[in-house]
C-alpha cells in the first residue's frame, strides 16, 4: 500500500476526518492507492500504556512503516496537534519516518492557530526522519460545510491548497518510484544519495 492517511483527531463524526477522506478522494482520482487508520480507533489501555504487546497496536505502527506517504491529519487543541496523535507518534521507532513522504493537515475553529502544524507538527515528523514534508494545508471550520446529502464542501481557498498539496504529493511518489535513490528538494535539482 502505497499511501496512509492518519488521523489523530478523537472525534467522530469528525471534521478533520472529512477532510482527510476528501484528500484522499483527490489521491485517489490521481490513481493512488491508500490505507485509513484512525488512532481513535486504537485500544485506548495499550495506546497509553504503549504496550507493544498489543497486536492491534503493532499492526498500526506496521501499517506506517509499510507505506511511502502519509497524510498526518489533526484537530488543533490549544494551540498544537492532539495528544491522540502525540501518542501514537511515541510508538514509533526514532526514525519511523524515514524515506517516507509527509502531507501535514489540520482543522481549527480559527485562523488564530494556522501555524501550529508547522511550529508543533513539523519538528516533530523531522525528528522522526521524514524525508519530504510538505506545505501544510490548514482549514478553518468555517472553511468546511457539511451536509449529510452532498457531503463536504470546502472553500475555494482550502480546495486550492488540497489541490496543490495532493498534487505535490503524487509528483514526489512518482518521481521517488523513478529513482528511488535520489532526494527530492522543491524548487532544486534532485540529490543522489551516498551510499
Ligand atoms: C479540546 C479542544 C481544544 C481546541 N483548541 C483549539 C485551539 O487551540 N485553536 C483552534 O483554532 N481550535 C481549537 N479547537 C477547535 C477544533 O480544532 C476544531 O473544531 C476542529 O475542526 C475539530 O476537529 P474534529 O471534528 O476532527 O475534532 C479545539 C477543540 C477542542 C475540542
Amino acid at each position: 500500500m502505497s499511501i496512509l492517511l492518519l488521523s489523530g483527531s478523537p472525534a467522530a463524526p469528525s471534521s478533520t476526518g472529512r477532510l482527510l477522506d476528501h484528500v484522499g478522494d483527490k489521491l485517489a482520482a490521481l490513481g493512488h492507492r491508500y490505507t485509513r487508520l484512525n488512532v481513535r480507533d486504537l485500544p485506548a489501555k495499550a495506546l497509553l500504556h504503549a504496550d507493544f504487546a498489543d497486536l492491534a497496536l503493532k499492526r498500526a505502527v506496521d501499517a506506517v512503516a509499510e507505506v511511502e506517504a502519509i497524510v498526518i491529519a489533526t484537530p488543533i487543541y490549544k494551540a498544537s496537534y492532539t495528544g491522540l496523535l502525540k501518542a501514537f507518534l511515541d510508538l514509533l521507532p526514532q526514525d519511523g519516518l524515514k524515506d517516507k513522504l509527509v502531507l501535514p493537515l489540520a482543522t481549527g475553529g480559527s485562523q488564530s492557530h494556522m501555524l501550529a502544524l508547522d511550529y508543533a507538527l513539523r519538528p516533530v515528523l523531522h525528528a522522526l526522519d521524514a524525508r519530504q514534508v510538505f506545505t501544510s494545508i490548514y482549514a478553518t471550520s468555517q472553511q468546511l460545510t457539511w451536509s449529510d446529502v452532498s457531503g463536504l464542501t470546502v472553500d475555494q481557498a482550502i480546495a486550492w491548497r488540497v489541490q496543490a498539496g495532493v498534487d505535490a504529493l503524487s509528483a514526489a511518489l512518482h518521481a521517488q518510484r523513478k529513482q528511488p535513490d535520489q532526494i527530492f528538494v522543491a524548487s532544486a535539482q534532485p540529490v543522489r544519495l551516498a551510499r
